[in-house]
């Protein structure tokens, strides 16, 4: 989402280009390029969990894939036998392989009944339309969703709930109300179920934050999964990390060898462009930062008023603009007349909501901000309102 201008990083660049004088490659299964090392151990203390262990790999799905996996390896060795199910909520996207797909709760990429593997989500999101947290007066009560989720299954079957600690395109930036991810944490400590928050969107600062669950206090996972902020468009990879009360699990005897690393595992060039990423991050004016990023979220919350937009939601360089159900289409076409290209997303409820991601990147300058919000308040401006492709929003 954004007008097209080559700015890339030359920090970033500086790195890939004296990586690639070294070596491009080492095999997963035989080396740990020291670069690799360098970028595990800056990793976990750019997030605050300095004593985690990481799995590299390539993309933000095998990345959900390997954590599913680590996570059921922890729980049969730590109890001696299978805990195999892993619980999401309805409004979620963790992937498009067809484990993750079938998993997850995105109702535009769920895979027909017969190829879907018996799996889906488990519980209920605490977003619209199934809680309407509107007034923001919630007391989390709704995460005891979860815990109906894991009794009625058994907590003896379940290995782990896998959850977007902010919603991403599925919804559309929804935040959780206060409390919530603290309460889903506790609930899963109390039946010794694992918690990996995917953090593929939210994770190094999209939320304002190091990890999006730094918003709230008591929210850590026992697993969190990185990657587009980890890579910045520079490189594809993920990046697994797992805390170091689980992780010597991992290593146990009766462990199972798991393929937490493929062929590219080890990829130095990776490693080295998600190193110039890491000093990009660092080099932020963290004031001049968040202050971009309010400015962004104030001038979107003023949206609503122009009349195609229902509701405006998000925190730091993450948002959800949601407009009348038959618009997002039409408003796409006008920001692209005014040079910005949008993300869109679905959410739940029918007619089924819908609306655009706006993310700008977070090396965006003061113009950049103010860009963004000139196109797409144009853009918003230019539909005629009331809209002929506006659908009615009254339930059938
Ligand atoms: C929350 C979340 N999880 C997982 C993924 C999958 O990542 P990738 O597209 O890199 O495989 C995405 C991608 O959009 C995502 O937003």
């Amino acid at each position: 989402m954004f007008r097209l201008r080559s700015r890339g990083s030359a920090k970033v660049r500086t790195r890939i280009k004296a990586q690639s004088a070294r070596f491009s490659f080492g095999g997963a299964a035989v080396v740990r390029p020291r670069v690799q090392l360098e970028l595990t151990d800056r990793l976990c203390r750019a997030v605050g969990r300095p004593r985690d262990s990481v799995a590299l790999v390539t993309c933000g799905t095998l990345g959900v894939e390997v954590a599913v996996g680590l996570a059921r390896n922890i729980t049969r060795v730590r109890d001696g036998k299978r805990r195999g199910d892993i619980l999401t909520s309805n409004l979620s996207y963790h992937g498009n392989s067809a484990l993750t797909l079938a998993l997850a709760g995105n109702h535009a990429r769920r895979p027909r009944e017969a190829d879907g593997l018996g799996l889906g989500p488990a519980f209920p999101a605490p977003y619209a339309p199934t809680h309407d947290h509107d007034g923001g007066a919630c007391d989390a009560s709704c995460a005891e969703e979860v815990a109906k989720a894991i009794d009625g299954r058994g907590a003896e079957n379940v290995a782990a709930v896998l959850i977007e600690p902010v919603n991403g395109t599925t919804g559309g930036a929804y935040v959780p109300p206060p409390g919530y991810l603290k309460r889903v944490s506790e609930i899963c400590r109390d039946r010794d179920v694992l918690v990996i928050h995917d953090e593929v969107l939210t994770g190094l600062w999209r939320t304002g934050t190091p990890l999006a669950s730094h918003h709230w206090a008591g929210a850590e996972p026992d697993l969190v999964i990185l990657s587009k902020g980890l890579g910045a468009g520079y490189t594809s990879v993920a990046a697994v990390l797992v805390s170091p009360e689980l992780a010597p699990l991992l290593r146990h005897k009766d462990a199972d060898p798991l393929p937490a690393m493929g062929t590219m595992a080890a990829n130095p060039l990776q490693a080295a462009a998600c190193l110039g990423v890491l000093d990009e991050l660092e080099s932020l004016d963290v004031e001049a930062f968040a202050a971009r990023g309010e400015r962004l979220g104030a001038a979107l919350r003023e949206l609503p008023d122009l009349g195609p937009v229902k509701a405006v939601r998000g925190l730091g360089y993450l948002y959800g603009v949601e407009v009348t159900p038959g618009l997002l289409w039409p408003l796409m076409e006008q920001a692209e007349r005014h040079g910005a290209l949008f993300y869109p997303f679905t959410g739940a409820g029918r007619p089924q909501s819908e609306g655009l991601v706006v993310a700008p990147p977070l090396t965006s300058t003061d113009d950049d901000i103010t860009f963004v919000i000139a196109a797409l308040r144009d853009a918003v401006t230019a539909l005629s309102w009331p809209h002929p492709a506006a659908a009615s929003t009254t339930a059938p």
